[in-house]
């Protein structure tokens, strides 16, 4: 048996490549086998699944890489760990390289690689490349977060959500590019679970549904093929949580969608298979190891003193889906559990910074689908646990500037977000973006959705934009304000789109809610 490694001890070794930052140095790290392995020739092409990187700290940043030369049938290593060399340099040459060292790439983790760099600078470009077996990596670019204390500046942030591979291609995230963010902030539904299908525009890998390790690891593997999402990945660094379709449809906490159907333990294998492959392919801090069916996703990011970035899990947490308008009002049910809410009000009451945002996978503003008198709302949503979702709008009176950036409904609805959403009068306590999505939903047909839409408007007076292109969100954060464009194309069944700005909005410092400009 190859040696299990805690995530304890692979903060240790994470930590050590950084501080040790010698490649022979990695050779006192490894068993045996893994010394036998180095001299063993790899498979072609191990870097086939490209770079990335995530979560930056001022004084450093995550770097990944997954070695598989066969990445749709399960990655195509030999079953043993592997030594990965890394480079972090100033420039795109490497002619100045300012950390160095060897991570492992564990077969128990897909021979992924996750290296915690530290000892950068803050507010900085920075240059990285791996090398294994001799062969080496594609380059990526990454930056640090402000220092600490900086409280000026400006903060370039994308939001995106929702990449159905069958639904078209990640058309939005060459646009994006072009647009250079400091941060990508992802919400949720980097995969769907759903079967192959002959209709679709792109066609999953598989047979079915994935359940198993091996499954989720060929699915990410296909998404990460797109080459717009493996462009940026290479570019920017990656904020990412999950939502229901990294696991199951609509799920809830250990509860699938359909209980009929998979049975508890089977859900629970299914949950730990998923949240590994979540980890194994994502850039994130070895504090997000998962340990069998849990995963710690909610964490803050800070940069400087202009904006803290609190990302929320909203799924593993919550309380089953009401069924009904009395069960959404019921004060039991819970979105984020007692220890997460604590954390976030506690977060949110004593931040440094001058804009407080909150990634949320769902919707927070009301979503009243009932024309005329009378509400129907989704359950799955904020409007599902309405007790819990008030309460922290109250709380956000006490909360600089707090913006809720979210994903799920696969359009743009930009709202002000009230204190209490059954009374219009009610005081405005923030603003919310809902990014539309990267592809799901594929291209819309823009009449129907007007016809279906806008007579609800009158019934939802909070809602400031309402649209169904695909495209992304991108903030231009300052002390002052937050200028806000939503990016569109105008096609994700084509590898190729071009792309507009279809609005631009504003929120003003120090003035809740987001206006047209
Ligand atoms: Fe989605």
């Amino acid at each position: 048996m190859t040696e299990a490694v805690s995530p304890d001890r692979r903060r240790v070794l994470t930590a050590g490549a950084a501080v040790l930052g010698a490649a022979a140095s990695a050779q006192l790290w490894l068993p045996a086998t893994a010394r036998a392995a180095v001299h063993k020739p790899l498979p072609d092409g191990v870097f086939s699944l490209g770079v990335a990187s995530g979560d930056p700290l001022p004084d450093g940043v995550v770097l990944w890489t997954r070695l598989a030369p066969d990445p749709l049938n399960g990655g195509g290593m030999p079953n043993l760990p592997v030594p990965v060399e890394w480079q972090v340099a100033q420039d795109s040459r490497f002619r100045k390289v300012v950390r160095r060292g060897t991570a492992q790439a564990r077969p128990q983790y897909g021979h992924s690689v996750h290296v915690d760099v530290r000892g950068l600078r803050p507010d900085t470009t920075y240059w990285f490349r791996f090398r294994a077996g001799g062969q080496l990596s594609r380059t990526g670019r990454t930056r640090t977060a402000p220092a600490a204390g900086s409280s000026g500046g400006s903060l370039r942030v994308a939001l995106a959500s929702c990449q159905n591979w069958q639904h078209g291609y990640f058309t939005p995230y060459a646009d994006m590019l072009e647009q250079d963010p400091d941060i990508v902030v992802f919400v949720g539904d980097y995969i769907y679970e759903s079967v192959p299908s002959a209709t679709g525009v792109r066609r999953h890998e598989g047979t079915g549904e994935p359940y198993s390790l091996t499954q989720y690891r060929n699915r990410y593997a296909q998404y990460r093929s797109d080459p717009d999402l493996a462009e940026m990945h290479a570019n920017a660094p990656f904020v990412v949580s999950f939502d229901d379709h990294e696991v199951d449809n609509d799920f809830a906490g250990e509860i699938p969608q359909d209980p009929a159907k998979q049975p508890h333990d089977a859900f629970v294998a299914r949950l730990t298979a998923a949240y590994q492959a979540f980890y194994e392919h994502m850039p994130v801090r070895a504090s997000a190891v998962p340990n069998g069916p849990h995963i710690r996703m909610y964490r803050r990011l800070e940069f400087g003193r202009l904006a803290r970035l609190n990302v929320l899990d909203t799924r593993q947490y919550r309380s089953d889906q009401a069924t009904s308008q009395e069960g959404a009002q019921d004060p039991s049910l819970t979105m984020l559990g007692a220890a997460q809410k604590r954390w976030l009000v506690d977060g949110l009451r004593h931040s440094p910074a001058r804009w407080n945002l909150i990634a949320s996978q769902i919707m927070m503003a009301e979503t009243d689908l009932q024309v005329g008198p009378g509400k129907l709302w989704f359950y799955d949503a904020w409007d599902g646990y309405q007790a819990e979702r008030n309460a922290l709008l109250q709380e956000f009176r006490r909360v600089s500037n707090p913006v809720v950036l979210t994903g799920d409904r696969h359009l743009t609805m930009i709202s002000d977000l009230k204190a209490d959403f059954t009374d219009p009068k009610s005081a405005v306590v923030g603003a919310e973006f809902v990014g539309t999505s990267i592809s799901s939903n594929g291209d819309q047909d823009q009449e129907a959705f007007r016809k279906e839409w806008d007579p609800r408007r009158a019934d939802n007076p909070h809602w400031k934009l309402l649209d169904a292109h695909r495209g992304y969100h991108l903030f231009d954060i300052r002390r002052s304000g937050i200028d806000a464009r939503v990016r569109v194309v105008d096609t994700v069944v084509k590898p190729e789109a071009t792309s507009r700005t279809l609005a631009a909005l504003r929120v003003e410092a120090g003035r809740p809610g987001v206006h047209l400009v």
